[in-house]
């Protein structure tokens, strides 16, 4: 029986029993049945948590584009591999086949290679929601170099920091981009990155809204000319199945954003496998994930795995309220949109409209719903299955993380039955464990913990860019031999994960992970800031939002805090992106703090989510004074 494709509960729990009982020939067989490889393994998976190493398919070698493009073409080559829906309406969508998918990205990868690209360099992408985005990403992949996306909204320092700290040796970017009604001049803030980035040489710039821009000799160069030449042959790189694949920065609870390096071959088996059942995608279905291939989401679900499985994969470049409301219900029935996945907080935003805009759209293709990036609220789960999925399409809250590469828990649809904001069963191979705070693992049901998982599967991130410290403490060393994921959880009677969310400083607003500490740092570049505080707190939209805590310098002189307040966003929006504005600034005396000098964000969270009455003891401050003053004053 091939273990692929599950199709009912019961295979699902026996499969599931067998990949955890035999992780190794469960893969192995996975992996041997359903990809291209030019050499096997000599081992399926070497592991220590403790050190940790983690390897899968030790030995094998393999390209994933040739498992994504290459194969398909004899059987495959005219159907739509990617289809591009543009920002607005009126312009084509571009549909292209596997068979010009592989023109386009040989192409690429061969000029990558005229200038000067090898395996192992890294590539700093920068690039809207275009074509040229997921060309650029199988491109590098094509030739063994290390593609690191950078997500387009981020800003010139946020993107230095991500170039400096990976030494990429070439950017790829456009001229700019379009936003819904909005243009943005992305080569700009790709010049002012550069300034304090040396290790970049050259600079690819694909043409989208055709404004003059600078382009400084030596270094930038148009794409069009470039792959108007370049042949549209280019034998892959072989490369083996432990090389890194690509590097993607996430936001930690301090310090530095960390470059999660994702490895080849078990990345692309376990993404594959999952994209395969999470959406039970059937060979000429439309599978739609609205998510930017700047996150891991769309890494994994809206190119690697889609493509790995031969699917048609949807592109979309503009957002969900341009040119208004029904854009997303536009795109599903132009397309007949089979599978869509998208995020609780887009959810939020359009359920907001009513369910007029809606009714102007035919819905009917649509047979899985999926929600990803953080809790999806019980409101906007039962929003999204009446009035989205009709009452007829399941919805799969799935679980996962940029670290662990593809979907974790999750139902799968049509198999799990759904329990609403409940991301239900372990996917296949994955074992998960509830910790308390002694770090005795929870048995049984009902209980709630940390989460953890306590064995490898094949697309867990191998390493931080130029950090191994830093990944072993940070995931592997609050709990012996266990994968730390960062997020609490509970278990029902039934064995279900409901994931409760961040036990740590990291805040996930409209599904972006944000890490209070750079934002702080950020602030209190400000002049006349003191000291800052961030914590979260609930909004309809976002989820969370962000509530700032400040206070200022005493230097004598009266400030307008409104303009305070708009300085200190854009010194934000310039250090980070405009995703990390705080929603709320709270100027404060000063900040609760313990007597060893620690800011009590604990008591700052309870006080910006009106929670006053459970603020526990305070006497033990250094100032408990603030306190009141700061409920006193409370946005
Ligand atoms: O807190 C969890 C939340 O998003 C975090 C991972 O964020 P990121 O690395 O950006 O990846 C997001 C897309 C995979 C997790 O630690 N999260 C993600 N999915 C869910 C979720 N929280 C609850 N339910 C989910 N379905």
């Amino acid at each position: 029986m091939s273990n692929y494709h599950i199709k009912h509960l019961e295979e699902y729990y026996q499969v599931y029993r067998k990949s955890v009982r035999e992780p190794e020939s469960f893969w192995e067989e996975i992996a041997e049945e359903h990809f291209l490889w030019r050499k096997k393994w000599d081992a399926v998976l070497d592991w220590d948590f403790s050190k940790p190493e983690i390897s899968w398919f030790k030995g094998a070698k393999l390209n994933i584009t040739e498992n994504c493009i290459d194969r398909h073409l004899t059987t495959r080559g005219n159907k739509t591999a990617i289809l591009f829906e543009p920002n607005h309406p009126d312009e084509v969508a571009e549909h292209i086949s596997y068979n010009e998918l592989y023109k386009r990205v040989n192409k690429f990868a061969n000029v990558l290679k005229e200038q000067g690209i090898k395996k192992g360099d890294r590539v700093c992408i920068y690039v809207p929601m275009i074509p040229e985005l997921a060309i650029s990403v199988l491109a590098c992949a094509r030739i063994g170099a290390i593609h690191s996306v950078v997500f387009a909204g981020f800003s010139a320092a946020a993107l230095a920091t991500r170039i400096n700290d990976s030494d990429c040796k070439m950017v790829i970017t456009s001229d700019g981009s379009y936003r819904g009604s909005k243009t943005i001049d992305l080569k700009g803030i790709v010049d002012e990155a550069l300034e304090s980035c040396s290790c970049v040489e050259t600079v690819l710039v694909a043409k989208r809204i055709k404004t003059e821009i600078y382009m400084k000799a030596g270094r930038d160069q148009w794409l069009a000319p470039l792959l108007a030449k370049a042949s549209d042959v280019c034998a892959p790189e072989i490369m083996d199945a432990e090389d890194p694949l690509f590097i993607l920065y996430t936001s930690g609870s301090t310090g530095m954003p960390k470059g999660m390096v994702h490895t080849t071959a078990g990345y692309m088996v376990y993404t594959a496998y999952t994209f395969k059942n999470a959406f039970q995608y059937k060979e000429n279905d439309v599978y739609w994930c609205t998510a930017d291939i700047g996150w891991i989401t769309g890494h994994s679900y809206i190119v690697y795995g889609p493509l790995a499985n031969g699917a048609t994969t949807v592109m979309f470049e503009g957002v969900p309220s341009y040119p208004d409301y029904g854009r997303f219900w536009d795109i599903v029935q132009k397309h007949k949109v089979n599978q869509f996945y998208t995020a609780p907080t887009a959810i939020r935003a359009l359920a907001k409209q009513g369910t007029d805009v809606i009714d102007h759209y035919d819905l009917s293709s649509l047979k899985v719903l999926g929600s990803v990036g953080e809790p999806i609220n019980e409101e906007a789960w039962h929003w999204y299955n009446e009035n989205i999925g009709k009452k007829k399409s399941p919805i799969i809250d799935s679980w996962w993380q940029t670290e662990t590469g593809g979907i974790m828990i999750s139902p799968i649809p049509y198999v799990t039955p759904t329990k609403p904001t409940y991301a239900t069963l372990p996917f296949i191979g994955i074992q998960p464990a509830l910790m308390d705070e002694n770090g005795n693992e929870l048995k049984g049901n009902q209980v709630e913990g940390r989460l953890c998982i306590k064995f490898p599967w094949p697309s867990i991130a191998r390493t931080i860019w130029g950090n191994h410290q830093r990944y072993k403490e940070t995931y592997f060393s609050a709990f012996d031999n266990k994968y730390f994921t960062g997020d609490g959880a509970l278990r029902d009677e039934v064995g279900y994960y409901r994931i409760t969310g961040r036990v740590d400083d990291v805040i996930i607003v409209s599904g972006h992970n944000l890490g209070t500490a750079p934002i702080e740092d950020a602030i209190n570049e400000h002049p006349a800031v003191a000291e800052s505080a961030i914590v979260g707190f609930p909004h309809d939209i976002k989820g969370s939002a962000l509530y700032g805590y400040i206070t200022l310098k005493d230097t004598g002189e009266t400030r307008n805090h409104d303009n305070l307040r708009t300085e200190i966003n854009q010194l934000i929006t310039d250090r980070i992106g405009p995703i990390a504005k705080l929603d709320k600034m709270q100027f404060t005396h000063g900040l609760p703090k313990t007597r060893s000098g620690k800011i009590m964000r604990r008591i700052l969270r309870k006080i910006a989510c009106n929670e006053t009455d459970s603020l526990g003891d305070t006497s033990t401050l250094l100032n408990q004074e603030v306190v009141q003053d700061i409920i006193d004053n409370v946005l």
